[in-house]
């Protein structure tokens, strides 16, 4: 075979609920981990590849149609990282492209939906040249994690995905596991879910995930926050299997106020958080009290606040969002249910 083949592929990006935090070893987490896709944002990959062995490699690259130094060199040595578990990039020429719908530095993370695309993007390249492989899905996620941990959990269609081993024998450090909700599940957690991202800030953060990630080795809460996170995961599991929204709310914001109180207590300590981010959290739990609808935020490593609430209580809070809050933020990147 020397045709040129085509495959392509898009991935939903995603909001850990319970937070990654801490990696060890060949990119495996410190502590699981589980989150929800963002049906509103999502990455498109397509390469187009051909045997060459004299020239393997990545031929071209283009995000957005355009050349991109930056992101060409990130997914050239990922490349290279993985050719003792993808050999293939030892034999193939490969034409990259790649998009996202939602702008870039808008201050949400796109490494996820992207390594994700790429992921089944080099998953389907092996299909199709009739590799057998046990568990497609298992394989494009393990190699989504090698390009960013939390790419692996992009690798779904279920409700949620749960990453790394837990203490009650779910999960696996090397890929993330479908955590699917039966009809009954559903309806008593509110599913479906919506998020809601308010974008505080889109510049560029003064602390990257990868060097947050590191401070964790010399934490001085490292241990602590292991457990906590595992106890965490045990109780939001709990929650969601039992329909109970409640107490999925309570982690849920818990897990987002420990990541930042991580972050500030590490050595050097950092705050990603602006003073917008707190309000935003003050103006939803008192709207909460207020109203006892299931409105809670989470927030990754940034200053901009993911709202989570079920799409059968949208309209009100939605008109809260528009009314109370969006003054405090650049741009809203509406929650949207996958159909
Ligand atoms: O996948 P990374 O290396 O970008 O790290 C992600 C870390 C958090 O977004 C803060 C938490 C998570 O679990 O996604």
């Amino acid at each position: 075979m020397n045709s040129i083949q085509t495959v392509s592929n898009k991935a939903f990006s995603n909001i850990a609920l319970v937070k990654y935090w801490g990696k060890t070893g060949r990119q495996y987490p410190l502590n699981p981990s589980l989150s929800m896709l963002i049906p509103q944002c999502y990455s498109s990959c397509e390469i187009s590849f051909e045997f060459d062995e004299k020239n393997p490699g990545v031929k071209s690259f283009l995000f957005e149609n355009m050349e991109n130094e930056v992101f060409s060199t990130r997914i050239k040595k990922y490349l290279r990282d993985i050719e003792d578990v993808y050999p293939l990039t030892k034999k193939l020429s490969l034409a990259i492209k790649t998009s996202n719908n939602f702008p870039h530095s808008a201050g949400i993370a796109s490494s996820a939906s992207a390594f994700a695309a790429l992921a089944k993007c080099l998953t389907d390249i092996e299909i199709s040249l009739g590799i057998e492989l046990e568990d497609a899905q298992k394989r494009s996620s393990m190699l989504a994690r090698l390009g960013s941990g939390s790419a692996c959990r992009s690798l779904t269609s279920a409700e949620f995905n749960l990453w790394g081993k837990t203490l009650f024998e779910i999960g696996s450090n090397d890929y993330g596991t479908d955590l699917k909700l039966t009809p009954t599940q559903q309806e008593k957690l509110g599913w479906p879910l919506l998020d809601t991202i308010l974008i505080v800030s889109s510049a560029t953060k003064k602390v990257s995930s990868s060097q947050g990630h590191a401070l964790m080795h010399t934490h001085p809460y490292r241990e602590a926050r292991i457990e906590q996170a595992n106890e965490n995961m045990r109780v939001l599991y709990q929650a969601i299997m039992n329909g109970d929204p409640e107490t999925f709310g309570e982690i849920v914001e818990n897990e987002a106020m420990s990541l930042h109180a991580l972050m500030m207590s590490s050595y050097p300590a950092f705050c990603l958080l602006l003073p917008n981010s707190l309000a935003i959290i003050e103006k939803v739990q008192t709207y909460r009290r207020m109203t006892g609808l299931n409105l809670y935020f989470t927030i990754d490593a940034g200053p901009n606040i993911h709202l989570i609430y079920p799409e059968k209580q949208a309209a009100q809070i939605n008109l809260f969002i528009q009314q109370e809050l969006s003054p405090l933020c650049e741009t809203i990147f509406w929650g949207q249910s996958y159909d």
